[in-house]
């Protein structure tokens, strides 16, 4: 049994393969491969295009998707171990996977970071309870990585062009008013990466440098294909000649549940918003958003609606690429 938790856990061709699937099914979308197969969904946080992709991925392929989420009625779970559950939770992880391993075919979970210490938040241990009991594959749905957003991403450019070897690929960090999740920009770091493209990242200062082990592991990908991980600070340096840009923001890992500081350096930094005059210095670069995105905060609107973006391809091939994931996993 294998779960989908990161894209560093399977191998380029594997990835390949259920991206080919996707596409063959985004020109075919409906079939029996998931016939009677059940997968639940665990919403720890709110969410538009993965919980309607999920459930309609599903269902296209003849199974079914049981939501669950706290707000929801579901008792509150404890995560951690060896614990005496005498706080607000009814009931422990452990049994919470056993008895939807029970009912279901795969379990996916959406659990974002506390945002108080990134030494805690760092060891993923809601997904890796679930995978650790569970008796069934899990799926990451978004937790510090979001690897089904990578895959969607990587569909996405391969639509738009063909082989992506040698490609530039910049990440940069853009301004949103509150701390955000580093999840997306791990991933789009190393999918970029490991299907070959030369990754940058764009962030405003040494603090927004992303986690060590994201950024490793993108290096070993990268010096694979015998490139390094560009780390930046200067914006014309990272948008000249790119071919694709990828807009996240992200809170420092430093000031990890000590946000006042971060905030002025963050409201410094409301310059690096994709706008017409960088994407000029491209080279005609495609450009994406993991959405939800607040337009002219991140991307100004004539840049998002332009024929360049491929946000919302890259939204609809999450609907296709989850339906490859679940087939790997138990079709
Ligand atoms: N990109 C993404 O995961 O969207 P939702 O948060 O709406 O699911």
């Amino acid at each position: 049994m294998k779960h989908f938790l990161n894209t560093a856990d399977w191998a380029l061709e594997d990835l390949q393969a259920m991206i080919d699937d996707a596409r063959a099914m985004k020109a075919s979308p409906l079939g029996d491969a998931l016939k009677d197969k059940t997968i639940a969904l665990l919403f720890l946080n709110n969410s538009l295009r993965t919980r309607t992709s999920f459930d309609v991925g599903a269902r296209q392929l003849g199974g079914h998707a049981v939501v669950l989420s706290p707000s929801g009625g579901m008792w509150p779970l404890e995560f951690e171990d060896g614990v005496v559950m005498d706080g607000d939770a009814e009931e422990h992880v452990k049994e919470a996977a056993k008895v939807l391993s029970r009912y279901c075919d795969m379990i996916g979970i959406r659990a974002f970071p506390k945002f108080v210490d990134w030494q805690e938040d760092r060891q993923d241990k809601i997904l890796n309870a679930f995978a650790k009991y569970a008796d069934v594959p899990v799926v990451n749905m978004e937790t510090i990585t979001h690897p089904c957003q990578e895959m969607a991403h990587v569909m996405a450019l391969q639509e738009r062009l063909g082989d992506l070897k040698g490609k530039k690929f910049v990440l940069t960090w853009t301004y949103h008013p509150k701390p955000l999740n580093t999840a997306v920009a791990n991933s789009a770091l190393m999918i970029a990466a490991k299907f070959g493209m030369k990754p940058t990242l764009l962030c405003p200062t040494e603090d927004y440098v992303l986690d060590d082990r994201y950024v490793e592991q993108a290096c070993k990908d990268a010096a694979a294909n015998g490139y390094g991980v560009n780390i930046t600070h200067d914006i014309k340096e990272a948008y000249e000649d790119a071919d694709v840009v990828y807009a996240k923001s992200w809170g420092a890992l430093p000031y990890f549940g000590n946000w006042e500081p971060e905030k002025p350096i963050r409201d410094a930094h409301k310059h690096f918003i994709v706008d017409e005059e960088k994407m000029a210095k491209t080279n005609n670069a495609l450009v994406s958003h993991c959405l939800p995105m607040r337009r002219n905060v991140k991307m100004t609107d004539a840049v998002f609606d332009s024929a360049n973006c491929i946000a919302y391809d890259e939204a609809e091939n999450r609907l296709h690429v989850q339906k490859a994931i679940m087939k790997a996993l138990v079709g």
